[in-house]
């Protein structure tokens, strides 16, 4: 983030209290949140504990709530037995069986419903199907799927029957997904013979063969859905259509009844070095708390149309699309394409068409539909809408007072929601019906979430408006438990800094006179590309990978609709490309990104040079780089550097 965009946001000082309407049919009234903060502050166990037992439909009852005895590896509720899938669907059978769970529409339009019963059912033949196909609790099978119903269908299949689902969202390459199968030794992908993305079909089958022509030896079986009818390639023996897996499967199964702290999902998101971290999540506590602020946050009551509009291949889509609303019995909308195709008042569209009550989507999608004007949401009736929410990143005082005026007529509370991957669920976030908001503020913790900001020693900042490192201070139950398969590096990567004292989530931020939190962005090198979160190193590591990089550098440049785009710098093998060569090799280079990592990661500029600005100990200099990337003066001391005389040609001046 600038310091221009941090400086507008310290002086913000407009507040909008939630209005007498809202407040009244609230879910959650002052005196509730009241009650709930000061029971978490006085027993904190036992107020997880007591939400725990009233929240989930234990198998068998938990007798322990926190287990520390290998802290920093918190371990929750570990004798109960559950099953996510049952807390997500059976439950609700009995009282609203019939009751809308999904509202689909596809990218051309087409639209289709499922009740809970009939989402409950094809749960259950999937389920039964997978584990005809040999999958077995523990299992890991991975999910490269457009955003269909189906995709949620089995992600609740693999919970039913203890399998760990690790979704590798659609828009990553071939490479990107053999990583993940790979690290994660998954026996089984399901996928499709295509998805649809602003009127393009994204070729899934094709990229899968390609994923697993390579080191893919785990894998034993690829089911394919049926979503465009296009013609691809079955391999004989291996792929499997979904229509034929469940072809004779009962609609019930009985569901495979795990440990509490049995592992749900690997997620994969990016971390500063290497490859990316298989984020592991239990099943007790992750539902607990994204059922929990489901509630809390979206106040979601039984009339409600509750529309996430992040994919499944995020955590937002896992915590708020797949798990979170459904455990709270919710009717959710899932919206397969592109959200300006084929115009940008698609969105708007849905939201009359359904009858969007709750609408929850990222800065990045909310700057893009603002640059179509106000005239396009303003033709739409979107007079439902009686809540906001926003995720993923800073969201700018503009943008906020924008969705706020335009979308929420100025009577809409807008929920700022931060949490990570790694969190699980929201961790910060106004209450709707309480909190007053703050343009750019995600306002204060959730009731039993212990935030702060400590400075480089450790030591709480307590004066107001003193930026920080953003920490949890005690454990909470929807936390990540490890990274797969590397535990070292989990503990190295959250809780060292202070010696285990805190969970450290790498982000930096503010906090007020009143307790209300800014996040001001990422400490790491981890860019934050529409909200979705890149290595630095990834991208370096593709373009060194293609045979005519020597070096690469890649820093984030602020971005008006993209909140950060790549920038790389980049020295070439052989002779510096200039004019239209230089526009040649990029294009190779950006094409070549887009395969090795997938469409976000390719840099939005390259520059060559003949060498990068280095220190003496050859570390390369980024923080020069970014402010090159800016196009701002270099202030900063140059005079560690090696050779000074490459600053220009950077700058494009030579
Ligand atoms: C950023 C997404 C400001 C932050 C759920 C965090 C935010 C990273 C907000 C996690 C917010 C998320 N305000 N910044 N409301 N929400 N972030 O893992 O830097 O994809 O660490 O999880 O996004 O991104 P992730």
């Amino acid at each position: 983030m600038s310091e221009k965009n941090l400086e507008s946001i310290l002086h913000e000082s407009r507040s909008f209290p939630p209005n007498a309407e809202f407040t009244s049919k609230a879910r959650l009234k002052a005196a509730d949140l009241e009650a709930l903060t000061r029971e978490a502050a006085a027993d904190h166990e036992a107020y997880w504990a007591r939400l725990a037992r009233e929240e989930i439909d234990w198998h068998t009852p938990f007798t322990q709530t926190l287990d520390e005895s290998n802290a920093p590896n918190y371990r929750w509720f570990t004798d109960g037995t559950l099953n996510v899938s049952h807390n997500c669907l059976d439950v609700h059978l009995e009282a609203r069986g019939d009751k809308t769970a999904i509202i689909f529409e596809a990218e051309n339009g087409d639209s289709r419903t499922l009740s809970y019963r009939e989402l409950t059912a094809a749960v259950c033949r999937l389920a039964n199907g997978l584990r005809a196909q040999g999958i077995q609790s523990g299992d890991r099978v991975v999910l490269y799927m457009p955003m269909t119903p189906e995709a949620v269908i089995a992600m609740q299949a693999c919970a039913r029957i203890g399998a760990i689902h690790s979704v590798v969202f659609g828009g990553f390459s071939a490479k990107s997904l053999r990583d993940r199968i790979v690290d994660a030794g998954a026996k089984m992908v399901i996928t499709a013979d295509g998805g649809h993305r602003g009127g393009q079909i994204i070729a899934l089958k094709e990229a899968t063969d390609t994923a697993l022509s390579q080191e893919c030896e785990t894998i034993e079986h690829v089911v394919v859905l049926r979503c465009t009818g296009r013609d691809i390639n079955m391999v004989e023996g291996r792929d499997l259509w979904w229509s034929d897996v469940i072809d004779g499967q009962a609609d019930q199964c009985e569901p495979e009844f795990v440990n509490a702290e049995h592992p749900l999902f690997l997620l994969y998101t990016s971390g500063s070095t290497g490859m990316p971290k298989g984020i592991q999540h239990s099943s007790g506590g992750y539902l607990l708390n994204t059922k929990l602020t489901s509630k809390w946050v979206f106040d979601l009551n039984d009339d409600d149309v509750f529309w996430c509009t992040a994919d499944v291949g995020w955590v937002t889509g896992h915590s708020y699309v797949a798990y979170g609303p459904l455990a709270a019995g919710a009717t959710i909308v899932i919206y397969e394409g592109a959200p300006t195709y084929p115009d940008g008042g698609r969105f708007w569209k849905i939201c009359q068409q359904y009858g969007v009550t709750i609408f929850y989507t990222a800065p990045t999608a909310i700057r893009a539909l603002m640059r179509f004007g106000d005239e396009v949401p303003l033709s739409y009736d979107l007079s439902k809408l009686r809540l906001l929410g926003t995720v993923g990143e800073p969201i700018n005082p503009e943008a906020w007072m924008w969705y706020h005026r335009v979308i929420g007529k100025e009577r809409c509370p807008i929920v700022d929601t931060w949490w990570q991957t790694e969190t699980g669920a929201i961790m910060m976030s106004p209450i709707p019906g309480v909190t007053a908001t703050k343009p750019g503020s995600c306002t204060r913790p959730i009731p039993g979430i212990a935030a702060a900001i400590v400075d480089e020693e450790g030591e709480r900042v307590e004066a107001p408006n003193q930026g920080g490192y953003l920490v949890i201070e005690k454990p909470w139950p929807s936390m990540l438990r490890t990274i797969w398969g590397d535990n070292d590096r989990y503990i190295e990567t959250y809780w060292e800094k202070f010696n285990n004292r805190y969970y450290v989530a790498g982000d930096s931020a503010v906090c007020d006179e009143e307790g209300y939190y800014r996040i001001m962005g990422r400490i790491d090198d981890v860019l934050n590309v529409s909200g979705h979160r890149l290595g630095t190193m990834e991208v370096e590591s593709a373009l060194v990978a293609h045979e005519l990089v020597v070096e690469a550098a890649v820093v984030g440049q602020p971005h008006e609709i993209k909140g950060e785009a790549i920038f790389a710098y980049v020295v070439p093998r052989g002779a510096r490309p200039v004019g239209e060569d230089a526009v040649a090799m990029a294009k190779v280079l950006r094409d070549w990104v887009g395969e090795e990592l997938g469409a976000i990661a390719k840099p939005d500029d390259i520059r060559f040079a003949d060498n990068l600005p280095k220190t003496r100990s050859g570390k390369i200099m980024r923080r020069l780089l970014r402010t090159i990337a800016k196009g701002e003066e270099i202030t900063q001391d140059t005079s560690t550097l090696e050779n000074e005389a490459i600053l220009d040609q950077l700058r494009g001046e030579k």
